[in-house]
C-alpha cells in the first residue's frame, strides 16, 4: 500500500490541466480549458477542465473527476496504479507499506497481467544487454540496423533467447503466476508442456497511452525463415490490437506540440523516425486502420499524414481506410517514399535534415494524390476513367464539411477534366444514399432501445378512446421538445453513443402499442413526426407553424405559445415542478403513461358495460373477466407510472 503521506503529496502536486493535457488537446477558454472528450466519441468539444477547481467534466457523457480519477478512467487502472502514474510524472518517490499476501492476491486481473508484461519487458531488455546470446545476436542486430544505444533504451527493446522455455522458467521461478503468463500470451500451454511464445526474436514492447507495456512484437532475425517475420502478442484483457497504435505513448506530446501525427506501417519505422528527430509518429502495425485508432489520434490532432513506402498495390489497398479518416473530419496528407524504401530504410540513407526536408517537401493532399495516382493508372481507358471518377467522389462524399467538399470538387474537376456540376451531383447522390442508410439504422436502433425501457404496453383487445387532453400533452411535448435529448446510451465496445430524443421516445411508445390519436389534427402532426424520424430529418417547430394545413398551423402556434417550458401540468396537488425541461424524462414518461391510463380506464368502463350486456353468455363473460383482470393490472402499473396512488 502507498502510504498516506505519499498520497497527499501526489494529490497536492498533480495539476489537472497538466495531467489531462498528456492525453487530450486542450484549448483555453476563459478561465477553463476545453477539448474533445476522451471518454466518448464526439466531434465538437464538450470536455471542460477547470484548473481552479482541479477537476474535469464532460457535458456530453457526464464523466467528471480529479487528476487521479482521470488516470483511473482513462488508463483503466486501479487507484494505486493511478497514484503511481502521477508520482512518476511529477517525480515523487512512492513510499509503500509492505503488502500482505492477501493484498497482492486482491489486485485485479488486469493489474496482474500488467505486472507480468512489465516483468517480461525488463527480462527481455536485460537479456539483450547482459546475456551473452542477447548481446551477440540481438544487440548486434539492432546496431546493424543503425539503432543507437539511446534509441534501444528509449523503446525498451529486448531479446528473447532461443531456448524455447527460458522466459517461462525464469518467470515461474520468480513467482509470477502461470495463469497470467498464459493470459498475456507470453507462455503457451500445450498438454501441460509450457513454452515461450517468443524465442530467438528481438522484442518490441507495445505500450499503452500511459506507457504500460501491454504486448510485444517479436521479429525473427534469420532471413528466409519459414515462420512469420513478426510475431505479436495475442488479444487479451490488456491488449486490444484494434485500439492500439504502436508508439502513441512516445508520440503524444509531440503530436500535440506539432498539431500533426505521422502514420507509418511498422515498428522500425516509428523507431527510426524518432532517431531522425521526428517524434510525432505512430504505426498501424501493418493492418488496416480502425475507427478506434483514428479516434485515438484525433484526441491529439486533426492533422494526419500517412507515410507510404513506394508500393502502389499497398497504397491502393489503403484508400478505403483513408475515407474513414476523412469522415472523422481530419485533414489527411500523404508522403510517398521512393520505390522499395520505407521510412526506416530511407531515414538511414539520409541525414536528419535531409530526411525531414524530404517529408516536408513531399507532403501532398490525400485526395489530390489519390486523383493523380488513379489518373495515371487510367490513362486513355474510358472504363477505368469512369471508375476513377466514382472512386474520387467516394472520398469527397465522406467529408462532413460542405465547404471543404466544394474546394476538393473544384480541384478535382480541373485535375480530371470533368465539369464541377457533374462531380457535385455525383457527390450529393452518395451523401444522400449514405444519410438514408444512417437514418434507417438510427431509427431502428432507437426503436430497439426504447422497447426495452417501455412503459406498460396496451393489449390489442383494447379499443382506443378519445383522450384529447392526453393527446394534446404528447403533441405539446413533441412540438416543444421533440429534438431534445432524453437520454443516451453508451456502447462501450465501439465508444459510440446513441441519443434518444423526446420524439424518438414518444413515437416509439405509441407505435409499439399500435395506438392512434383520435384528434385528426394531432394525428396528422404525429404522422409527420413518424415520417420525419424514418427519414432521419428531425422536424422543428417551423415545419408546423408554416404547415400547408391551416388547422395544424393554428394548433401548433397555440401549443408552442403556451410556454410549456415552465408549465406544471403534472403536479395536481399544487406543488410546482421547477420546469418541464429540467424534468423532461419524468414528464415525458408520465405523459405517455397518462395517455395509456386514460385508454385503460375507458376500457375498464367498456368492460363493465359489456359484461352487463353479455347476460348469460358464459363464454363471453369468461373472456371479459380475463380481460378485466389484465386491465386492472395495467391500471395499477400505469397509475404508479403517472404518480397517482390508487387504492383498490
Ligand atoms: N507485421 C506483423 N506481422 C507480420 C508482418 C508485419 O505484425 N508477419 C507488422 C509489424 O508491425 C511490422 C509492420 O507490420 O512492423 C510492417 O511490416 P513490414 O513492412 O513487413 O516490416 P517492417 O516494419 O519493414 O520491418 P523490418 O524493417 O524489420 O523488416
Ligand atoms: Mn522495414
Amino acid at each position: 500500500m502507498i502510504n498516506q503521506e505519499t498520497v497527499n503529496k501526489i494529490i497536492e502536486t498533480a495539476q489537472i490541466v497538466e495531467v489531462v493535457q498528456d492525453f487530450v488537446n486542450l484549448k483555453r477558454r476563459g478561465v477553463n480549458y476545453i477539448g474533445l472528450c476522451p471518454f466518448h466519441n464526439e466531434k465538437t468539444p464538450s470536455f471542460i477542465v477547470s484548473p481552479a477547481k482541479g477537476i474535469y467534466k464532460c457535458f456530453g457523457c457526464g464523466q467528471a473527476g480529479n487528476p487521479v480519477s482521470f488516470i483511473m478512467e482513462h488508463e483503466q487502472v486501479s487507484y494505486p496504479e493511478a497514484l503511481k502514474y502521477l508520482a512518476r510524472k511529477y517525480g515523487i518517490t512512492v513510499v509503500e507499506t509492505q503488502q500482505t499476501e492477501e493484498q497482492i492476491e486482491q489486485k485485479n486481473e488486469r493489474d496482474s497481467m500488467l505486472i507480468v508484461t512489465d516483468y517480461a519487458r525488463k527480462y527481455f531488455s536485460n537479456t539483450l544487454h547482459n546475456h551473452q546470446e542477447g548481446k551477440a545476436i540481438g544487440l548486434s542486430y539492432f546496431k546493424e540496423r543503425g539503432f543507437t544505444k539511446e534509441t534501444i533504451e528509449k523503446f525498451q527493446l529486448g531479446y528473447a533467447l532461443e531456448q524455447r522455455d527460458a522466459f517461462t522458467q525464469e518467470a515461474l521461478k520468480k513467482g509470477y503466476k502461470l495463469k497470467y503468463l498464459i493470459e498475456t500470451g507470453l507462455t503457451i500451454d500445450k498438454n501441460n508442456y509450457r513454452f515461450d511464445r517468443f524465442a530467438g526474436r528481438v522484442m518490441f514492447p507495445i505500450h499503452s497511452l500511459a506507457g504500460n507495456t501491454i504486448a510485444f512484437g517479436g521479429r525473427i532475425l534469420k532471413k528466409n525463415e519459414k515462420t512469420a517475420k513478426y510475431l505479436n502478442s495475442p488479444e487479451s484483457d490488456i491488449y486490444h490490437k484494434s485500439n492500439v497504435l504502436y508508439g502513441i505513448y512516445f508520440a503524444k506530446k509531440s503530436i500535440v506540440k506539432h498539431d500533426k501525427c505521422y502514420m507509418v506501417e511498422g515498428y522500425t519505422d516509428v523507431i527510426s523516425m524518432h532517431q531522425a528527430g521526428i517524434e510525432n509518429v505512430v504505426a498501424s502495425s501493418g493492418t488496416s486502420l480502425t475507427e478506434n485508432q483514428i479516434s485515438l489520434v484525433k484526441r491529439f490532432t486533426n492533422n494526419l499524414t500517412i507515410l507510404y513506402d513506394g508500393d502502389a498495390a499497398g497504397i491502393k489497398a489503403s484508400f478505403r481506410g483513408i475515407d474513414m479518416i476523412l469522415e472523422q473530419e481530419m485533414n489527411v496528407k500523404v508522403v510517398l517514399f521512393p520505390e522499395g524504401e520505407d521510412p526506416d530504410s530511407f531515414s538511414h540513407k539520409l541525414s536528419k535534415t535531409e530526411f525531414k526536408d524530404y517529408i516536408e517537401s513531399n507532403e501532398q493532399d490525400f485526395i489530390k494524390f489519390k486523383t493523380s495516382l488513379l489518373l495515371e493508372d487510367a490513362k486513355g481507358d474510358p472504363i477505368k476513367r469512369s471508375h476513377l471518377v466514382s472512386e474520387i467522389v467516394s472520398s469527397i462524399a465522406v467529408i462532413p464539411d460542405a465547404i471543404t467538399r466544394g474546394i476538393y470538387i473544384k480541384e478535382c474537376s480541373s485535375l480530371l477534366n470533368v465539369p464541377e456540376d457533374a462531380l457535385y451531383s455525383e457527390t450529393n447522390k452518395r451523401i444522400f444514399k449514405k444519410r438514408e442508410a444512417e437514418r434507417k439504422s438510427r431509427f431502428n436502433k432507437a426503436q430497439q432501445e426504447i422497447k426495452q425501457s417501455q412503459t406498460t404496453a396496451i393489449p390489442g383487445f383494447v379499443e382506443e378512446v378519445f383522450a384529447e387532453i392526453n393527446e394534446q400533452e404528447l403533441i405539446s411535448l413533441l412540438l416543444n421538445f421533440g429534438n431534445y435529448e432524453l437520454y443516451s446510451i453508451q456502447d462501450e465496445a465501439t465508444f459510440t453513443s446513441q441519443t434518444i430524443t423526446v420524439a424518438d421516445y414518444i413515437t416509439t411508445e405509441i407505435l409499439n402499442d399500435d395506438l392512434e390519436f383520435k384528434n385528426l389534427v394531432y394525428k396528422q402532426i404525429f404522422e409527420d413526426y413518424i415520417n420525419a424520424l424514418r427519414n432521419g430529418e428531425p422536424l422543428d417547430e417551423k415545419h408546423f407553424i408554416n404547415h400547408q394545413d391551416v388547422n395544424i398551423q393554428k394548433i401548433a402556434a397555440s401549443l408552442l405559445s403556451q410556454n410549456y417550458k415552465t408549465s406544471a401540468i403534472w403536479e395536481k396537488g399544487g406543488k410546482k415542478l421547477e420546469t418541464t425541461e429540467s424534468k423532461l424524462k419524468e414528464v415525458v414518461q408520465k405523459a405517455v403513461s397518462a395517455y395509456k391510463l386514460k385508454i385503460v380506464q375507458k376500457a375498464i368502463k367498456d368492460n363493465q358495460e359489456k359484461t352487463k350486456e353479455a347476460g348469460n353468455d358464459m363464454e363471453k363473460i369468461k373472456v371479459l373477466f380475463e380481460q378485466k383482470e389484465i386491465l386492472l393490472e395495467l391500471k395499477k402499473d400505469l397509475s404508479e407510472q403517472t404518480g397517482h396512488r390508487i387504492i383498490f
